[in-house]
């Protein structure tokens, strides 16, 4: 770290960099090389090259982390850390006692790269301009300057990790007055999750803040309708609490002018349209990608998915009474959504669909006010949320606060620079976001979620039971899941249920509208010859489509879209 200061140094006084804070390229290498040889982690018997791969990203998006709080910091660097952070020591902080006492008022005229830029955290003060200057994100970062890093990093608890103070303790200059410490204490910088609703205790947590958590898999297959409390949770921000009595959706961009709705108006000038849909993260078995190789994200094992009914306004309908005419599909190409949930900049979340989707008839887009026939609850989007039935569900968005029919995609981070797939080739020094499209529609998918991985089958059964689900996106119905006990060799049919158990006989879903999974089982007879069964599982959809074999040849640095053959393997 001191090696990066001083290569930082010599940047700001070398002749080709007269301008301050400019960081050439090859300073920026030179920080880069300096992580990748002193970075910890890893490494082994990696060679150079794939261990600078690999750590490069984590010590330049760590640095970008260090202050923005944003989507991106959380896309690129730091994003796959555990549930509940470790509670780290700020000994490194403290170091270089005997430094100089700063009043706030002092620390507070540094809140430009003109004046340098100082920020204050646990007692200590720091001068970060070095930093700012390396930064890819610009401006957020700024936000923070003169003032302490504490509320900002209230948003992210992802920030409390170890490598990132002790890249902060790097730039420690003073320390804060007492009296100014204690005016901060008295501040109290307040938990932005502190009203995040109860959850039930049965979801593994992925990240609790922001709240991330899934069910254990075989409670998925037990009802084909997930019930909510059980239903996969991707929170990116806080949970915002939106008084329904208040709440407005604005519908805007047609040549009608703005719309707003009231919840009352959705509920009664809208007919009522209830769809069973499934929902799938684009993370969905990220955990199997890592396995391969390491990829940035939390690490979603099989049941970032989930089943629900929602009942709701079809966007079809409030888009045509905002005015929507078929000549605007001569300039409109999306429909974006944004979100009632901010980070601490004031940036929502937010997605786009494209306006066919949004329009047909045959789309189903639901501005959905129910989920399994009550509120949708907290976590899922109270009041409103999108359901894009069929595509990814980071186009569904929850608590939906505003819709705009575009030429252009949204513009947010995680339509832009996230939920993209890449070649397995790509990595985090090469990836260009603009090169790839958007996820919408989500490839065939299935898991196996009874026997567990690891689960001991008894030897004196006649028969082995395997339970699982299976997805497609774009309203492709499944036609087919075929399960193998000896690891591909051979496959048997497994039976198909696209309704609730003994609901009678079943009607198939229209064509191009198979919202909802099926949930398949397959009862066999028991390999008494194997010491270890294979359990395999694919499924097929109505266009053909079938899952890959292996994570391998899909594999990308984001860990989305991972669909290949699900795998379980039991000992006997
Ligand atoms: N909408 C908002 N406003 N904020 C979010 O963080 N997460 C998205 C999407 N909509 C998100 C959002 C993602 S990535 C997914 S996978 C789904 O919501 C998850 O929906 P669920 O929590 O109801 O399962």
């Amino acid at each position: 770290m001191l090696l990066l200061r001083r290569c930082l140094s010599l940047a700001r006084f070398s002749p080709l960099n007269s301008q301050r804070h400019q960081v050439s390229p090859t300073v920026a290498l030179c920080a880069v090389r300096l992580c990748s040889s002193s970075g910890g982690g890893g490494g082994g018997g990696e060679d150079q090259r794939s261990y600078q791969h690999t750590h490069r990203p984590r010590w330049r998006h760590a640095l970008a982390g260090l202050l923005a709080g944003s989507g991106a910091v959380l896309a690129y660097g730091l994003h796959n850390h555990k549930a509940e952070q470790e509670d780290i020591s700020v000994q490194n902080l403290k170091k270089r006692s005997g430094l100089p006492i700063y009043s706030q008022e002092e620390v507070t005229k540094h809140r430009s790269l003109e004046n340098g830029v100082w920020v204050t955290y646990k007692g200590g003060v720091y001068d970060i301009t070095e930093f700012v200057a390396m930064h890819p994100g610009g401006e957020k970062i700024l936000l923070a300057a003169g003032g302490a890093l504490e509320p900002f990093w209230a948003l992210y608890a992802v920030h409390n990790q170890e490598h990132v103070l002790e890249i902060l303790s790097e730039y420690k200059v003073g320390e804060l007055s007492v009296e100014d410490q204690k005016k901060q204490q008295a501040i109290k910088s307040s938990d932005p999750y502190a009203s995040d609703p109860e959850r039930h205790p049965v979801l593994h947590v992925n990240s609790l803040k922001p709240f991330n958590a899934e069910p254990p898999p075989e409670i998925l297959t037990d009802s084909y309708v997930t019930p909510s409390a059980f239903f996969f949770k991707r929170n990116h921000l806080p949970v915002p609490h939106v008084d329904p009595a208040t709440y407005q959706l604005r519908v805007e961009g047609l040549p009608g002018g703005v719309l707003t709705l009231s919840l009352e108006d959705l509920k009664t000038r809208f007919p009522k349209h209830t769809i069973t849909a499934t929902l799938q993260c684009a993370g969905n078995r990220r955990s199997e990608m890592n396995k391969v190789k390491q990829v940035k994200g939390l690490n979603w094992g099989i049941a970032a998915i989930s089943n629900a009914t929602w009942s709701g306004a079809r966007l079809r309908d409030v888009l045509l009474a905002a005015g929507y005419r078929p000549d605007v599909a001569q300039w409109a190409h999306h429909v974006q959504f944004e979100g009632l949930d901010k980070d601490v900049t004031g940036t929502t979340y937010g997605a786009s669909i494209p306006i066919n989707k949004a329009i047909s008839e045959e789309g189903d887009v639901l501005l959905a006010y129910e989920m399994n026939g009550e509120d949708i609850p907290l976590d899922h989007g109270f009041p409103v949320r999108a359901v894009v039935p069929g595509v990814v569900g980071a186009r569904n968005v929850k608590w939906l606060g505003k819709i705009v029919v575009s030429a252009e995609e949204s513009s947010s981070h995680w339509q832009q620079n996230d939920y993209k797939g890449f070649s397995p080739g790509t990595d985090w020094d090469t990836v260009d976001f603009k090169s790839a499209p958007a996820i919408q529609e989500l490839p065939i998918q299935s898991a196996i979620t009874t026997p567990a991985d690891g689960a001991t089958i008894d030897r004196s059964v006649e028969t082995v039971t395997v339970k699982g689900y299976a997805w497609s996106g774009g309203g492709r119905e499944v036609v087919r899941v075929d399960v193998s006990l000896d690891g591909g060799k051979t496959w048997q049919v497994a039976q198909l249920r696209g309704s609730e158990e003994g609901q009678g006989p079943e009607s198939s879903p229209p064509p191009g509208r198979a919202w909802a999974w099926k949930l398949w089982e397959i009862t066999a007879p028991f390999p008494h010859e194997a010491e270890e069964l294979e359990i395999v599982c694919k499924a097929v959809d109505s266009s053909y489509n079938a899952q890959p074999d292996t994570v391998s040849p899909i594999w990308n640095l984001r860990g989305v879209l991972s669909n290949a053959w699900h795998r379980v393997k039991t000992p006997c």
